[in-house]
């Protein structure tokens, strides 16, 4: 049977493409593919907010780097919302590598390896219901 409760999830544009202009790229694939925003705001994290937000990670070898990297300048966070929008945010995002993600995807397209020590790969969106609630209360306690 078809679930037909709307989704929400929380989508990132990255410190990498806030800086890239690629904001309005991101949301503009977003809407094409029909899904609604419901919340939007550009800001700067701080450590609190992001120590929560990678909670699951901390302790990996990439953590600090991302930290730092998500410190680096302003985000813009976005809650999207649609039927089954988790696992169709993240189809369009791509695979977290942008240099091997697929063409067609965010990051498949407009992603790739700088030879930095982090890797940026553009967005960020929830990879379950469960995370999607969690990361919801912390960039918009409000909503
Ligand atoms: S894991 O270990 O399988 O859970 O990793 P993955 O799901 O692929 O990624 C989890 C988040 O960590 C980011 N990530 C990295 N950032 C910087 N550098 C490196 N090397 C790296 N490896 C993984 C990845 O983009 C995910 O962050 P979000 O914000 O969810 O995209």
């Amino acid at each position: 049977m078809t679930d037909t409760t709307a989704q929400r999830t929380l989508v990132l544009v990255k410190p990498d493409g806030v800086r890239r202009n690629l904001s309005g790229e991101v949301l503009r694939r977003i809407e094409a593919k029909g899904y609604t925003l419901v919340a939007l705001e550009l800001r700067t994290a701080d450590r609190e907010l992001l120590a929560g937000h990678y909670a699951e990670h901390e302790g990996k070898p990439f953590y600090e780097p991302l930290v730092e990297f998500m410190l680096s300048g302003p985000v813009l966070a976005a809650v999207v919302e649609g039927h089954r929008v988790i696992e169709g945010f993240r189809s369009l995002a791509g695979t977290t590598d942008p240099t091997t993600a697929a063409p067609g995807t965010i990051r498949g397209d407009l992603g790739r390896d700088w030879g930095l020590k982090v890797q940026q790969n553009l967005v960020h969106g929830s990879d379950s219901p469960e995370s999607a609630a969690r990361e919801i209360g912390l960039w918009f306690p409000n909503l």
